[in-house]
């Protein structure tokens, strides 16, 4: 766009003008200058780069070169203080390579080390060949951020990481490491993300002990990690409101209930928990009660367990939740008066249990559901005609019951609401007759 000078250019107006191009050439000046990365912090990731021998992504390929390429904060990945040019951020995680190369291959060179103003670091997903993590990371100080996940790192974690009291994310998932002691996270007081999942933590018998004593954690994810179920008889139940969140148990074949004990015992963790995953952990007996108080759960997994008996009444009950999964049980009984008042719920999930009767008709009151699946149980009788009534619903899974009627009935009920959702619905392997009319092709 051009704009018209004006055609006389009065005294005031030049006197404007020169002001505001002495504005904008501070201004712009400023800008360069805090962009400017430090000389040496240039150096030490140029040395990095060094150490990387594949970079199948090209990932790194605007490092370096000319001095006068805007430095290192323009770099891809690299984030400086926009005030004082210190490298703040390195970012070269979870980056799609295809054809399962990871983009980067190579060592971590000690040269991060001169990044003293480093808060986040993110390598994940990325090879550094089996090599140990670097015990020099535990130095970088101002570090907040974490992410080493899926790296290809392999041996024991550096005690010295309970050095780094700021971090409040560590995601070191993923990785083939050995860990006797996670003493050094009980010093992590500022913590609210933790992510240590498969990783072996079998020999840390105080895991939950030093997991329940971080003050600010709110995401705890330990799934497939051997966790020992055995719940040390000095714990602490905490009564005041705790952080935690989220927490994902999940693959860790627990064998015993006594994880409840803890869960249930601390009032703080049960009522204000919002997500809890648990399934895969060999979980036997009947579904405790004490998930009765859970009054903040919106999601509860609790899958591939041995759970027997019925499904407790109260569920119906739990308002919040809107994911429950209790497929891969031996539950048993009918579910008439399980879910009656389930209204947030759109994700139900009872599939590979032993569960019989009817598929009850106040399952419509279940407005919300988007995925229901009650396949693989001994449901008989017809599919009521209310589960029609189900408009959100996007997944029907009736396979492998004893469920009887005829296909064209089936198809009718579906068809008057369900069909402009579904997208996918299996009757296999019932007792109905009858074929599949054409209808469906409108489905
Ligand atoms: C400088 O960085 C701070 C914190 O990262 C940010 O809030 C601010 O918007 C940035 N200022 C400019 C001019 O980019
Ligand atoms: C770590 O990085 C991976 C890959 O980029 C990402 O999926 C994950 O969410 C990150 N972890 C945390 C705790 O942010
Ligand atoms: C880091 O931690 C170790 C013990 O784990 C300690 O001996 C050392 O002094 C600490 N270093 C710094 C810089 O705080
Ligand atoms: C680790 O767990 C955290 C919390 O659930 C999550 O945000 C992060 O994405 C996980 N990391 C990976 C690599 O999936
Ligand atoms: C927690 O509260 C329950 C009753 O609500 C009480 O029986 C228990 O002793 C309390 N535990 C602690 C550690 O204060
Ligand atoms: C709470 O802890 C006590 C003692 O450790 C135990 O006997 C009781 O069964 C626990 N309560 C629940 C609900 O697990
Ligand atoms: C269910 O119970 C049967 C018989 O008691 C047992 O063989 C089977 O392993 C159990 N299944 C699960 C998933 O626990
Ligand atoms: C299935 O239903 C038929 C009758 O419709 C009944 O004879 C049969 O025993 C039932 N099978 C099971 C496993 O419930």
């Amino acid at each position: 766009m051009i704009i018209p000078l004006p055609i006389k250019i009065s005294q005031h107006h030049l006197c404007f003008l020169s002001i505001l191009w002495l504005f904008l050439a501070i201004l712009s000046h400023a800008t360069q200058y805090n962009i400017e990365c430090i000389r040496e912090e240039r150096e030490a990731l140029l040395q990095f780069k060094r150490g990387i021998q594949e970079d199948h992504c090209g990932i790194l390929s605007s490092w370096g070169g000319h001095e006068d390429d805007g430095g290192c904060c323009k770099w891809r990945g690299i984030i400086c203080n926009n005030l004082t040019g210190h490298v703040m951020a390195i970012n070269l995680g979870g980056i799609e390579a295809g054809n399962d190369h990871h983009c980067l291959e190579g060592r971590v060179t000690t040269s991060l080390l001169k990044l003293k103003h480093l808060k986040y670091l993110d390598l994940s997903f990325n090879n550094f060949l089996g090599q140990p993590i670097p015990n020099f990371i535990s130095s970088l100080a101002n570090l907040e951020h974490l992410n080493l996940s899926n790296s290809g790192f392999t041996g024991k974690i550096p005690h010295e990481f309970g050095n780094l009291s700021h971090l409040t994310s560590l995601d070191l998932s993923n990785n083939k490491l050995v860990v006797k002691s996670l003493g050094w996270l009980s010093r992590l007081t500022s913590l609210s993300v933790v992510n240590l999942s498969d990783i072996d933590l079998s020999e840390v018998q105080d895991w939950l002990q030093i997991v329940t004593n971080l003050p600010f954690l709110e995401v705890l994810k330990m799934d497939s990690c051997y966790l020992p179920s055995t719940i040390p008889s000095s714990l602490s139940y905490k009564n005041s409101s705790s952080t935690l969140r989220f927490l994902s148990l999940a693959y860790n074949s627990f064998g015993d209930p006594s994880i409840f004990q803890w869960l249930f015992n601390s009032s703080g963790v049960s009522t204000h928990l919002v997500h809890l995953d648990l399934c895969d952990n060999s979980l036997p007996g009947s579904i405790p009660s004490g998930f009765r108080k859970m009054h903040s759960l919106s999601y509860l997994d609790l899958s591939s367990n041995a759970f027997e008996g019925h499904i407790p009444n109260y569920f119906g009950d739990m308002h919040s939740l809107s994911h429950l999964d209790l497929s891969a049980n031996n539950l048993s009984g009918s579910i008439s008066s399980c879910f009656k008042n389930m209204q947030s719920l759109s994700y139900l999930d009872v599939s590979g249990n032993l569960l019989g009767g009817q598929i009850p008709e106040m399952i419509s009151s279940l407005k919300h559901l988007i995925h229901l699946d009650l396949s693989w149980n001994n449901f008989h009788g017809r599919v009521p005609k209310t589960i029609g009534k189900l408009c959100s619903l996007q997944f029907l899974e009736l396979s492998y019951n004893n469920l009887t009627g005829d296909l064209t009935d089936v198809i009718q009920i579906l068809s008057v609401c369900s069909h402009k959702s579904l997208r996918f619905f299996g009757l296999e392997n019932n007792h109905f007759w009858g074929t599949i009319p054409n209808t469906i092709e409108t489905f």
